[in-house]
């Protein structure tokens, strides 16, 4: 029997009011992330993956948002519709979220010490000499050196990458079962990406998480998950095991993408970037919206919106040319 995935995105569909009044910027969205998997998102920037991201721990304005469609089921609850209280629960204890800047996620007047207490008091009600050692200890499973005197520095003594891994020891502070990494690599170097990468492998068997990893950087992807879902103008355009994506990929934009990751046993030179530009939600593009940059476009693909469908095992994509011309079933 199959069981319920831990986080099932359905269908979501996430619009926000602009000067000209209601763009979508994602489209029909759906995704999930079993118990213990991880789940690569990966995007041209302005596809989509941090709408994505923030919609499922409710993040954005409300005002200014509408959800127009879908459903967000954590462990069956439909977090679109969760009272605040239980999302204020989910958010501090289910749920955690690093992103792209820790400068600007830690307090530059606190140290590091008292910002992680902070979110231990409030999740976990635990103070003074325990919440002090608990500080500690989780310094020490995100790997900084020295923990205990290094908790009471502040955020502007830490390199980038150590403030990165105090973003992750406050992540996952309350053992969440699920870490939403938004680009938690892309303001590093590549060797301190590598090394938060490979924390965040460890920490992911250590704590039992499944985490979803965003990257607009398909070889961190490639390296870190187990699946791949690839999002373009707003939609999921492709949905595959990884080793199955590279081997045979359906849709030409994660085509376009694996040619574009460097690959370490070559030294032809490589630029192979797709031509064009992504699309902003206000452009209006009818068919399908990848089709001004597609090197495979076809006339039917100009006027209709292509649906998900089933490629392979585990395998779906929105292109019914190339589903056609590889002879996968339709789903
Ligand atoms: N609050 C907002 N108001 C209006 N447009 C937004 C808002 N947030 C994101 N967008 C637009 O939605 C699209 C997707 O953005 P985003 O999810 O941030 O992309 P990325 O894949 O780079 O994370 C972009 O075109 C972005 O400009
Ligand atoms: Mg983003």
């Amino acid at each position: 029997m199959l069981t319920a995935p831990l986080l099932a995105i359905s269908n979501l569909t996430v619009q926000f009011r602009v000067d000209s009044g209601w763009v979508t910027a994602i489209d029909d969205v759906s995704l999930d992330v079993d118990a213990g998997d991880c789940v690569g998102v990966v995007g041209e920037s302005g596809s989509g993956k941090s709408v994505t991201a923030l919609s499922i721990l409710g993040l954005h304005a409300r005002a200014t948002t509408r959800i127009s469609s879908g459903t967000i089921l954590y462990q069956g609850q439909d977090l679109l519709r969760a009272r605040a209280s239980a999302m204020r629960r989910i958010r501090g204890s289910e749920i955690a979220m690093i992103f792209q800047d820790p400068m600007s996620s830690l307090n530059p007047v606190l140290t590091i010490a008292d910002q992680i207490s902070e979110t231990l008091r409030q999740h976990q009600g635990l103070t003074g000499e325990a919440a002090r050692k608990r500080v500690v200890e989780l310094l020490g499973l995100v790997r900084i050196p020295d923990a205990s005197r290094r908790a009471d520095d502040y955020p502007h003594r830490l390199s980038g990458g150590m403030r990165q891994r105090v973003m992750i020891a406050m992540a996952i502070a309350c053992k969440p079962r699920l870490l939403i990494a938004d680009e938690p690599t892309t303001a590093l170097d590549v060797t301190i990406q590598a090394q938060i990468l490979e924390l965040l492998r460890d920490l992911r068997k250590e704590l039992s998480m499944s985490v979803m990893l965003i990257s607009h950087d398909l070889g961190v992807i490639a390296e870190f998950a187990q699946r791949v879902v690839v999002m373009y103008a707003g939609r999921v355009v492709e949905d595959a095991p990884v080793a199955q994506l590279f081997r045979r990929p359906v849709h030409p934009y994660t085509m376009g993408l694996i040619s574009a990751v460097p690959k370490l046993d070559s030294d032809a030179p490589r630029l192979a970037t797709i031509p064009g530009r992504i699309p902003s939600p206000q452009e209006v593009i009818p068919g399908c919206r990848f089709s001004p940059r597609c090197a495979l476009v076809q006339d039917s693909c100009l006027d209709q919106q292509p649906s998900m469908q089933l490629a392979g095992d585990r395998q779906s994509a929105r292109c019914p040319p190339r589903l056609l011309a590889l002879g996968a079933r339709h789903g």
